[in-house]
């Protein structure tokens, strides 16, 4: 949505020195300790103590650096100078491009590349479901700067980043920003923030914000022997720019909305009145697969109400379902998170009006047919997310 950020898509296997001079043969690793008796193998760095899990009598190696990225072979020939690696993060192809894409896309620095893509790590411990997984989704945006100017857009895009996780929809007492100690900075940064949410398994990184300085530039134009500076026709200066780098992870940020949605309720069911247990994902319109639900009260509405889903399908994600009961059709859309539901019921060829219901307060308002998809687009841009009122997971 900004004017100075272009894209770019690049591929997943590059030369095996992009790797070499981002750091990443070298100092991409994890230190593993293996037991010579049980074999097994553990992170050193996440060991409560010494001694192997497995035993207190069992005899661990000192620790090994563990490479994280998946190597393969290119061409024929399976040799030590065929070595390639999928991408363990989608930035560096940035570098790579950086003066082809500033050229063709006219941008002046300060401006950004972005990518959203696949990367690979071979982890030890994936867990968490979606947490932590070999291959995953990154976006990332590498933003160039003038030298001097890079701290003010390191708070920037922190601020940035910040802010769009809250305008998910989520629980703004489940977000915070956790400051990098100087002893767990990445061997490319120089400052760096996460963005972090409470899982149930704890507070954990959703985003990384890294002041990257002129680290990889530098090194690309090294290995590569090209010229990667910028030239500043206003100052009339040559300069390698500094790169801010908002790294986020779209699987981690999918988890995240499934877990701060989930609720599960005690409520009165609209239509027969009981006492029931109500699953609801309260997530924001702006992420939900489904925005709208539309339903005839009996089958005999079929053709108004199909009608009407396909007239609102152009704009909105919607969902037509005339299946089971009007209450039993409401709950399966609030399992999936349908903030809105729409039904067409006998009246609404006389006065050509429908109900709307909403997912998480369940009120329902008689609206006017032309006038339905305003009102939705109200609805969904007055949207707030109301605390949990039951026991889901994140509660
Ligand atoms: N270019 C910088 C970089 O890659 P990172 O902190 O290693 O930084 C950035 O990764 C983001 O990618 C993390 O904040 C996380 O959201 C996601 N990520 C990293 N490793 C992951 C994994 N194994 N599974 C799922 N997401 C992962």
């Amino acid at each position: 949505m900004r004017d100075d950020v272009v894209g770019q898509d690049s591929s997943i296997i590059s030369h095996p020195t992009v790797w070499k001079a981002s750091g990443h043969v070298d100092h991409f690793t994890d230190p593993m300790v293996d037991c010579k008796k049980c074999k097994g193998r553990w992170r050193a760095d996440q060991m409560d103590s010494k001694e192997c899990p497995h035993g207190g009598s069992h005899e661990l190696t000192e620790p090994q650096k563990f490479n994280l990225m998946f190597r393969t072979f290119v061409g024929a020939v399976e040799d030590a100078a065929s070595v390639a690696y999928l991408r363990p993060e989608t930035c560096q192809p940035m570098f790579v491009n950086f003066k082809q894409i500033q050229l063709v896309s006219r941008q002046k620095v300060p401006f950004g590349i972005a990518q959203i893509g696949k990367a690979f790590r071979n982890e030890v411990n994936p867990r968490n479901f979606i947490f932590r997984s070999r291959e995953f989704e990154q976006m990332e945006m590498e933003f160039f700067v003038k030298p001097g100017d890079a701290k003010k857009w390191f708070d920037f895009w922190v601020q940035q980043r910040f802010d769009w996780y809250k305008g998910l929809g989520i629980r703004p007492d489940k977000l915070r920003l956790r400051p990098h100690g100087k002893d767990e900075l990445a061997h490319y940064a120089s400052m760096a923030v996460d963005v972090e949410y409470e899982f149930p398994f704890g507070w954990q990184e959703l985003e990384g914000i890294a002041h990257r300085g002129a680290f990889d530039l530098t090194q690309h134009q090294q290995f590569s022997g090209k010229d990667l500076s910028y030239f500043d026709d206003a100052a009339k200066e040559h300069f390698v720019p500094e790169v801010i780098e908002p790294s986020a992870g779209v699987d981690r940020t999918l988890l995240m909305l499934l877990v701060d949605a989930y609720d599960v309720e005690q409520i009165v069911d609209e239509e027969s009145k009981k006492s029931e247990e109500r699953v609801i994902m309260h997530l924001s319109p702006i992420v939900a697969p489904i925005q709208v639900g539309v339903f005839p009260l009996s089958k005999k509405l079929g053709e108004p109400a199909q009608k009407l889903e396909k007239a609102l399908r152009s704009e909105f994600r919607t969902f037509y379902d005339e299946s089971g009961a009007i209450g039993r059709r409401y709950r399966r859309q609030d399992e999936v998170g349908t903030p809105f539901c729409i039904t067409v019921d006998f009246q609404t060829e006389t006065d050509r009006a429908v109900t709307i219901r909403d997912r998480d307060t369940m009120s329902q308002d008689r609206v006017a047919l032309d006038q339905v998809s305003r009102v939705l687009k109200e609805k969904m841009a007055a949207w707030q997310r109301l605390p949990n009122k039951g026991t889901g997971l994140a509660a």
